[in-house]
This record gives C-alpha cells, sequence and structure tokens, in this order.
C-alpha cells in the first residue's frame, strides 16, 4: 500500500510517501519561521504558513518519491491533538483528496505517531513495549501491551518538558525554540552548579512537573544578576548561561529517566521506546541508553530527523491502522484536545 501522510498539528508542515507502514520512499518536513520573532508558535500564523505551504510540500514529497498522485493508495493525516486551526489544514485537505479519490483513508493520533515511529527505522519493533513521549505539547509514559492498545501510566501535571526547555531558554535570554539551543549551551556548563528541584509526586507515581524547576530556574537567573550588579531583565555572561542550562537539562533529563527506570522495573516490558522533539536531546538519548543497556532492555530511540513532528510517522501509524482494518466515517473531524482523543 503507497501512503501518503500529512501532519500539521502544530508549527511543522509536512508529507510523506511511504509503502506500507515500513517502508519510507520520501519524507518532507518544513519548520516555519514566522514563529521566531514571538518567542513561540502563534496559532493562527501556524495555521496560514500550512495553508502556503502544504500544497507545494505534497508535490515535493511525490517527486522525491518517484510517483505521481494516482499513484497513492491511501492518505493519513493527523487527526489531534494540537492546534485546531493548523489541524484542520493538513487534516481537511488529506481527508477531501482521499475523499474525492476513492482512498482509504486513516485519521491518526498524533501520540501514537510519535509512540509507532520506531517502525520506521527498527525492523523487529513491535509491542509489547513502554513509551516515553516527550515534546512541547506532551510529557506521557504509556504502556502499550498490543497493536493500538494503550494505558496510560503517568503525565505531566503542569508543562510538557519541551515547553520547560522553551521557556528556561527563553529566561536565560537564549532565544527559541529552546530546545535545541539549550542542549547545545549545556555542552559548556557544568550539570552540578545548581542543585534544581526534581519534583517526586508521591510513592509510585509516575506523573511528572516541570513548573517548579522552571522557577527555580528564573529565581537562580534573578539571584545571578544580583551577584553580578546586573541590571534586571539584562544577559547573563555566557559561563552563567551554560551552567544554568547544564543545571537545568540535568534537572529535568534526571526526573524523565528516573520515571522511566521505576516504570521499567515495575513492568514486564522489554522494550523501550523514547520519541517526540526533546527525544533529540543528547543527554536525555545518552541517559535512556544507558538506563536501558543496565537493565537488559531493548531501547527504540528514533534518528533525530524522526523525533520532531513528521509526517513519516503519521503514515506509518495510519497504515498499520489501515492493515489492522480500521475505517473512519466520513464525518470524522480533527479534535485539538488530547482528552477527547483516546489512544
Ligand atoms: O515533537 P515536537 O517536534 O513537537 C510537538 O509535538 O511539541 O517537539 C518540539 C519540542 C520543542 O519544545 C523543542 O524545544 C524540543 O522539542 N526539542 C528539544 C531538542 N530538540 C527539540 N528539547 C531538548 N533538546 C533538544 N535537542
Ligand atoms: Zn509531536
Amino acid at each position: 500500500m503507497r501512503i501518503l501522510g500529512i501532519e500539521t498539528s502544530c508549527d511543522e508542515t509536512s508529507a510523506a510517501v511511504l509503502s506500507g507502514p515500513c517502508i519510507v520512499l520520501s519524507s518532507v518536513v518544513s519548520s516555519q519561521l514566522e514563529h521566531l520573532e514571538y518567542g513561540g508558535v502563534v496559532p493562527e500564523l501556524a495555521a496560514r504558513a500550512h495553508l502556503r505551504q502544504l500544497a507545494p510540500i505534497v508535490q515535493i514529497a511525490l517527486d522525491e518519491a518517484g510517483l505521481v498522485l494516482d499513484d497513492i493508495e491511501a492518505v493519513a493525516a493527523t487527526q489531534g491533538p494540537g492546534l485546531i486551526g493548523a489541524l484542520l489544514v493538513g487534516f481537511g485537505f488529506a481527508h477531501a483528496m482521499a475523499w474525492a479519490r476513492g482512498l482509504p483513508f486513516a485519521a491518526v493520533n498524533h501520540l501514537e505517531g510519535h509512540l509507532l515511529s520506531p517502525l520506521l527505522t527498527d525492523a523487529d519493533f513491535e509491542p509489547p513495549f513502554l513509551g516515553l513521549i516527550v515534546s512541547g505539547g506532551h510529557t506521557e509514559l504509556i504502556h502499550s501491551p498490543g497493536w493500538h492498545s494503550y494505558e496510560s501510566l503517568g503525565s505531566t501535571l503542569d508543562d510538557a518538558v519541551g515547553e520547560a526547555f522553551d521557556k528556561v531558554a527563553i529566561l536565560l535570554g537564549l532565544g527559541y525554540p529552546g530546545g535545541p539551543i539549550i542542549d547545545r549551551v549545556a555542552a559548556a556548563g557544568r550539570a552540578d552548579a545548581w542543585a534544581f528541584p526534581r519534583a517526586r509526586l508521591g510513592p509510585g507515581s509516575l506523573d511528572f512537573s516541570f513548573s517548579g524547576l522552571k522557577t527555580a530556574v528564573r529565581v537562580a537567573v534573578e539571584r545571578r544578576r544580583v551577584d553580578r550588579s546586573l541590571a534586571p531583565g539584562s544577559p547573563l555572561p555566557a559561563s552563567d548561561q551554560a551552567d544554568l542550562a547544564a543545571s537545568f537539562q540535568a534537572a529535568a533529563v534526571g526526573a524523565l529517566v528516573a520515571r522511566l527506570e521505576q516504570a521499567v522495573t515495575t513492568r514486564p516490558v522489554s522494550r523501550v521506546v523514547v520519541a517526540g522533539g526533546v527525544a533529540a536531546n543528547r543527554a536525555l538519548r545518552a541517559q535512556a541508553r544507558a538506563l536501558c543497556d543496565r537493565l537488559g532492555v531493548r531501547l527504540h530511540l528514533p534518528p533525530l530527523h524522526y523525533c520532531g513532528d513528521n509526517a513519516a510517522m503519521i503514515a506509518a501509524a495510519g497504515a498499520r491502522r489501515l492493515e489492522a482494518g480500521a475505517s473512519w466515517p466520513l464525518s470524522v473531524a480533527p479534535v485539538a484536545d488530547f482528552g477527547q482523543l483516546p489512544l
């Protein structure tokens, strides 16, 4: 089955063509630059940029796969969660294309896309597995006992971990998007320079919280400015930025890996998936790998280009559902809220 996938849930416009759920024929991701000057994604700008870019990007994906539209046998698109205006553009485009051409259509949960992204690279990937989704919108620990079966074990009670990276980067005056910048700047800093809190939410809890950590960084930044007799809001020296970034990253990654260890050691799983934009973080990758080696479980860690939002993972998850016999009514529509979109 040659399937076209479309992803527009946030600020990446992406299209991909796969042959079945595992063979990627093309994968095109265009990250919107419209939001840089605002220090965060502006929903209306995102929707408009998707509208401008989607048709050309689908054409590039077809060209790179060496195919024409008539070769496409199924279409998949992200149904949610995400920004509703952004979702509407990609979902409406894909749904209309499938309907007009009489093709099977798959409405894909974005989080299932991240969880099943190892399909794109690891030939032996299959449930049962434990998934840690870490992105700008989500921090979720999920157990998957079988295909398309999911049990939520824990999630963030406040900020998503990627959101914490982005906000801390702004606090440190490092710019946006913060995750990759903190990853880079932290490499020059001392992770033990500051002892930031790693929230533990009661014995046995697999939930996360990052707002206290973010506040602790803000207080530390202000204290450092006072120590150095700097005016409020003025930039800190690069060595302070690096130490604060490294100490923040150590606390955030430490909290993720601690919960992952707790989940793996209390459940009978032999596979772990770490996925989502923050899975690109070098400290998280190294610590997740060390943990899984130590516990003797197989770690599925997508390559960097499949960590962030991409349509290849959406096409893979959609193809897998269609192969399993799933279908969606003509009335299917995008959904912004995770709570209203069960996995
Ligand atoms: O999965 P994704 O592309 O979009 C969402 O679904 O949110 O994740 C984007 C998030 C952003 O918060 C970004 O700062 C973060 O992933 N991110 C990183 C790194 N690369 C991207 N966070 C930490 N370290 C990185 N290297
Ligand atoms: Zn995502």
